[in-house]
C-alpha cells in the first residue's frame, strides 16, 4: 500500500465528551468488569488466543478496504481516555465532508454488510514481551491496533452494540524494530500533547488508514465473532485478524509508556483484557487461492450459511 501525503490542517486542542468511562486492567479490576457490566462475562468474549493449525480454512472473498487509501476527512481527533489513545472523526466533521468524501468502509471476508470506519486505538505492554490482546500462536505481541468499523444499517455505535453484527474489528500485531518506521511517526509526533488523561488534540494533519498499514499483506485472515475487549464488552464484534505483522520502533513505543493513565504517578501500559475462553466458537482463516476460480461467487454463499448456524 502507499504511504498517503500529509496536509496540514489546523492545531486546536478540545476536549472529548465519550470515553470519559474509568475501568483498570490490573488483575483484581479486570474481575470486577462483569460485576458493572453483565456483558463481560458472556460465552463469546474476546480477546482469545488463535492457533493456526486449529483455525478452519475457508473460501471466502477477500476483504474490500474502500477508500483506505483517501486522506481522512480530517481533522483527527486523538484522546487519551485513560485506558487507550484514540483516533476518531469528529461528527461534526462526519456530517459536513466536502467534495465527496466519505468515510472509509470496508465489505467481504464474512461480512454482510458495509462497514464504515468509526475510529481506531491501541493496546500495548509495558515490556516488549506483551502488550497485544490477542494471542497467535502463543505470541504475544507488543502492540495491536483495532481499526472500529460500524455497520451501516445501524446509526452509531450505541445502536450497533446491541446487534452480533453490529461492528467489525480489523486487528493488527506490531513487531519491535530498531529504527522508526514512518506508518506510526505522524500519530506518534503527537503521544506528548495527549500525555495527561482525558487530553484531547486534534491533529494538524490528516492521512489515509493505509498509510498506517504500509505493506501489510491483507489476503490472509484469521475471522471469528467475539466481543468489545472493553466494558460493556458487548457481543457485537465480528473480528478480522492479520497474521502479518506492523513495525513499531523502541523509541515509537517508549512514547506510548509515558501517557498517564489519570492515576497519579501511574502510567498507561498493559492495557489488555486476559484471554477468554473459546467455548464453543471456530476460528476461520481465509484460504488464499492462487488463481481466483469460476467457483468463487458460489463459495461465498456457502461460506455464509456456515456462518450463522452459530448464532
Ligand atoms: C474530560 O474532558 C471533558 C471536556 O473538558 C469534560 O467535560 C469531562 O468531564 C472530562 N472527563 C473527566 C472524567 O475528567
Ligand atoms: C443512536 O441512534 C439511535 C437510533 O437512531 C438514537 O435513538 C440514539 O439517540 C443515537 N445515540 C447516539 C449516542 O447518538
Ligand atoms: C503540527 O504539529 C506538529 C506536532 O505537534 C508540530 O511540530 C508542527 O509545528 C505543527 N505544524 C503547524 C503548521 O502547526
Ligand atoms: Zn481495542
Amino acid at each position: 500500500m502507499k504511504f498517503s501525503t500529509v496536509i496540514l490542517l489546523l492545531s486546536v486542542s478540545i476536549c472529548q465528551v465519550y470515553g470519559g468511562h474509568r475501568f483498570g486492567y490490573s488483575r483484581a479490576e479486570q474481575r470486577m468488569w462483569s460485576r458493572t457490566h453483565q456483558g463481560c462475562s458472556g460465552k463469546y468474549q474476546s480477546p482469545i488466543a488463535i492457533s493456526s493449525g486449529k483455525a478452519i480454512p475457508l473460501t471466502m472473498p477477500a476483504l474490500e478496504m474502500v477508500g483506505y487509501h483517501n486522506l481522512l476527512p480530517g481533522p483527527i481527533l486523538m484522546h487519551n481516555n485513560g485506558h487507550s489513545v484514540s483516533l476518531s472523526i469528529p461528527k461534526h466533521t462526519k456530517e459536513e465532508v466536502e467534495g465527496g468524501a466519505f468515510m472509509p468502509y470496508i465489505f467481504g471476508g464474512k461480512l454482510k454488510n458495509e462497514y464504515e470506519f468509526e475510529g481506531l486505538h491501541f493496546h500495548w505492554g509495558d515490556k516488549n514481551n506483551r502488550g497485544s490482546e490477542h494471542v497467535l500462536n502463543d505470541i504475544r505481541f507488543p502492540m495491536e491496533m483495532h481499526i472500529i468499523h460500524r455497520n451501516k444499517k445501524y446509526a452509531n455505535v450505541s445502536e450497533a452494540l446491541e446487534h452480533p453484527d453490529g461492528l467489525t474489528v480489523l486487528a493488527f500485531f506490531y513487531q519491535l524494530i530498531e529504527n522508526d518506521g514512518s506508518e506510526l511517526q505522524n500519530l506518534v509526533r503527537n503521544l506528548p500533547h495527549i500525555r495527561e488523561y482525558n487530553q484531547s488534540e486534534l491533529m494538524n494533519t490528516t492521512f489515509s488508514l493505509s498509510s498506517l498499514l504500509g505493506n501489510l499483506d491483507t489476503e490472509r485472515f484469521y475471522t471469528y465473532k467475539g466481543s468489545l475487549t472493553t466494558p460493556p464488552c458487548s457481543e457485537a464484534v465480528t473480528w478480522i485478524l492479520f497474521p502479518d505483522t506492523l513495525t513499531v520502533s523502541v523509541s515509537q513505543m517508549s512514547k506510548f509508556r509515558h501517557l498517564s493513565n489519570g492515576v497519579e504517578g501511574s502510567v498507561l501500559v498493559d492495557n489488555y483484557r486476559a484471554l477468554q475462553p473459546l467455548n464453543n466458537r471456530h476460528i476461520f482463516v481465509r484460504k488464499v487461492n492462487i488463481k481466483s476460480t469460476p467457483l468463487e461467487g458460489l463459495n461465498k454463499e456457502i461460506s455464509y450459511i456456515k456462518w450463522d448456524w452459530l448464532y
